[in-house]
């Protein structure tokens, strides 16, 4: 093979499903020979892994392509790859669009990177953008983290919310065979790690799309009996899922999460709006009232547990009355944590071409409170770990101080402590809280558990 003594860069945008398809393409480069490279500019081969969400993540990847694109006018060895949605999104556009890239290919072509590329180094300009089944990946992902991993459990979404990209992106939902994903999570507890977030933009769809179905007639494959499955894969310390849809959150999950002690009391569950006309608009299936009451039913199983979500202000026709409906929801609920966007039309979805858009001025107002008020809220939230004894599972140094080191609570709260990374990397740490900001903690480190947490 003509790839020895290369070097590669991966620049990842986007959700965690991109990050987790990125440390597989990244395995399959080493895999093939390449050597990472941290400076791009020394590198023979950047792949970029895009994402188009909103448009602001779609222009940040043009101005990086354009850089690179002239760079290779210089260095014609140099081979460009943009992954991932925008790919998918743009293909054959792409390449003429910038004419130096050598492979376009779409989320569902990651484990097919080697391929692509022997494709590339025989001559060829590539684009892989037509949709296929995903087949199990068998190279071993160069994972980010020695202590935390991804791993996937379906691919796709089938929802149709009217704003949203994803679906025309990522394809029809795929699930992995309960097998595969415990094998690999069988792995990650040989290989050391400590904590694994099961990946799904849709995860309580998971196992629709498998064959079998229980005497009661519900599938035989969900989201509950898989975690049911995998939860005593030995050195798996913990367990944490995303990404829930109100629509399909059950109560057999909550209770199941209640019951598992390696599942994390940690619930990331969008709601988008607090407004049922809006919701209705986004054609996202379930009402404010029923998102307020899966979040009743979460805290009266789990008192603590830790909320989180995601919000969309300034849909096309949103009212300011329907817009404080979502800030009242915000201020009932009390979130830890909230990610807040501006509503962004996309290309070929519904709500992009109404003709009830609103401006640029009020979707930044709304923005802009909605989000004070998150952080409000989220610092009251923040008040009610002070003094208690936490959980910390160590993943790193504190960048901004070398004496500190950092993990997080099983509620997901970044947590600062004075300690030895060298020491502790990787183990579950008792911590109690002496300071505390809308969103990360300061303590003192009171013991090193070595069992399982209760
Ligand atoms: N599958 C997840 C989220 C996928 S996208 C879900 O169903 O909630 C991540 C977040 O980006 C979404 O939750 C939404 O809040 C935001 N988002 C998606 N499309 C958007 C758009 N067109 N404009 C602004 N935000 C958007
Ligand atoms: Fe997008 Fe809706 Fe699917 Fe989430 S559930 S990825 S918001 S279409
Ligand atoms: Fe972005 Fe694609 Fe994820 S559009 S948010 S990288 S699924």
């Amino acid at each position: 093979m003509t790839t020895f003594n290369r070097r590669y860069h991966i620049t990842t945008f986007g959700c965690q499903m991109n990050k987790a398809d990125s440390e597989r393409m990244a395995g399959i480069l080493e895999n093939m020979g390449f050597e990472w490279s941290e400076d791009p500019n020394d590198a023979d081969l950047i792949l970029y892994n895009t994402c188009t969400i909103r448009d602001n993540a779609e222009q940040k990847v043009y101005s990086y392509l354009g850089r690179q694109a002239k760079r290779k006018h210089e260095q014609p060895n140099l081979t460009l790859v943009v992954a991932g949605c925008v790919a998918q999104q743009e293909g054959e556009t792409l390449l003429r669009r910038v004419p130096e890239l050598d492979l376009v290919m779409g989320p569902q072509h990651a484990n097919r990177l080697q391929d692509l590329l022997e494709q590339v180094f025989d001559g060829n300009q590539v684009v892989a953008t037509e949709p296929i089944h995903i087949v199990e990946d068998i190279t071993k992902p160069r994972r980010d983290s020695s202590v935390t991993a991804w791993v996937n459990v379906i691919y796709g979404c089938n929802e149709r919310c009217t704003y949203c990209v994803v679906p025309n992106v990522r394809g029809i939902e795929q699930s992995r065979t309960p097998e595969a994903i415990r094998a690999e999570m069988e792995k990650l507890g040989q290989l050391g790690y400590q904590e694994v977030t099961l990946l799904g933009q849709n995860i309580d769809a998971y196992g629709r799309d498998l064959p079998g179905v229980t005497p009661e007639g519900r599938h035989q494959h969900t989201l509950t009996d898989l975690l049911y499955y995998v939860h005593d894969v030995p050195g798996i310390e913990r367990i944490r899922f995303a990404t829930s849809h109100p629509r399909y959150f059950t109560e057999r999950l909550i209770r199941a999460c209640a019951e598992l002690p390696k599942v994390c009391e940690h619930f990331h569950i969008p709601f988008q709006s607090g407004d049922n006309e809006v919701l209705k608009r986004m054609a996202r299936g379930y009402t404010q009232e029923k998102y307020r009451r899966i979040i009743d039913t979460i805290r009266r199983y789990m008192p603590d547990a830790s909320i989180s979500a995601d919000a969309i202000v300034g849909f096309p026709g949103e009212t300011e009355a329907q817009f404080e409906n979502t800030l009242r929801l915000v201020e009932d609920i009390g979130f830890d944590h909230l990610n807040t966007a501006a509503y962004s039309p996309r290309p070929s979805t519904p709500a992009s071409v109404w003709e009830n858009q609103l401006s640029e001025e009020i979707k930044s107002d709304r923005l802009q409170r909605l989000n004070h008020l998150v952080a409000t809220k989220a610092a009251q939230r923040s008040q009610r770990y002070l003094g208690r004894i936490e959980e910390v599972l160590v993943e790193d140094q504190n960048p901004k101080n070398p004496n500190q080191i950092m993990g997080r609570t099983r509620g997901n709260r970044l947590t600062f402590f004075n300690g030895n990374i060298a020491e502790l990397k990787g183990q579950l740490v008792k911590v109690k809280i002496t300071e505390v900001r809308a969103f990360s903690l300061t303590g003192e480190p009171v013991g090193i558990q070595q069992l399982i947490p209760v």
